[in-house]
């Protein structure tokens, strides 16, 4: 069966959950190749879960041919800048939350990705952590006012 292929660009903490169920939950998805400012990082990614490509920078990986998509690992004030790259370079884009620093930048993505008929998803906030319960509170407080 043929994969759908995936990049990571930044291979901190969270990434290895991403890796654990991409490696042993999902037949359909693998990920073929990882780059991180780190190189202590990547080395371990690739070792820990035998991925055949290292990308010595995020460039690299978005100009591989059999990169589909681009996982998007990094910190939130990276995002924008490495999904708006991948956009770019054709690549549909994963990323984490939130899509990018601002709401103009969120919207100039989102019109990226349709211009180039990519798809372009991001991680949920997780549900009922502190952004979402303090957001209520916010809201009733201002109308209050
Ligand atoms: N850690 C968590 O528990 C957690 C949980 C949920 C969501 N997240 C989200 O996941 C994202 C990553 O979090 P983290 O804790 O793994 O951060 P982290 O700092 O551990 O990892 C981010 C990695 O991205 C790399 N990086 C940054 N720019 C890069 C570039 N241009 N090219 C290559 N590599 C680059 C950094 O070197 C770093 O290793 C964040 O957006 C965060 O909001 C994290």
């Amino acid at each position: 069966m043929s994969t759908v292929k995936i990049a990571i660009i930044g291979v901190g903490d969270i990434s290895s959950i991403y890796l654990e169920n991409i490696t042993n939950m999902f037949k359909e998805i693998e990920v073929i190749g990882v780059c991180d400012l780190v190189e202590e990082k990547v080395r371990k990614a690739i070792e820990t879960y035998k991925i055949p490509k290292q990308y010595y920078d995020m460039d690299e990986a978005m100009q591989d041919p059999e990169v589909d998509i681009i996982l998007n690992l990094t910190r939130p004030n990276e995002h924008y800048e490495v999904t708006k790259a991948a956009l770019k370079a054709g690549k549909h884009v994963y990323s984490e939350k939130p899509l990018a620093a601002t709401f103009e930048e969120c919207k100039e993505l989102v019109a990226l990705a349709k211009e180039k008929g990519l798809m372009l998803g991001g991680a949920p906030d997780t549900f009922m952590g502190s952004g979402i319960q303090t957001l209520p509170s916010i809201t009733s407080t201002v109308a209050d006012l």
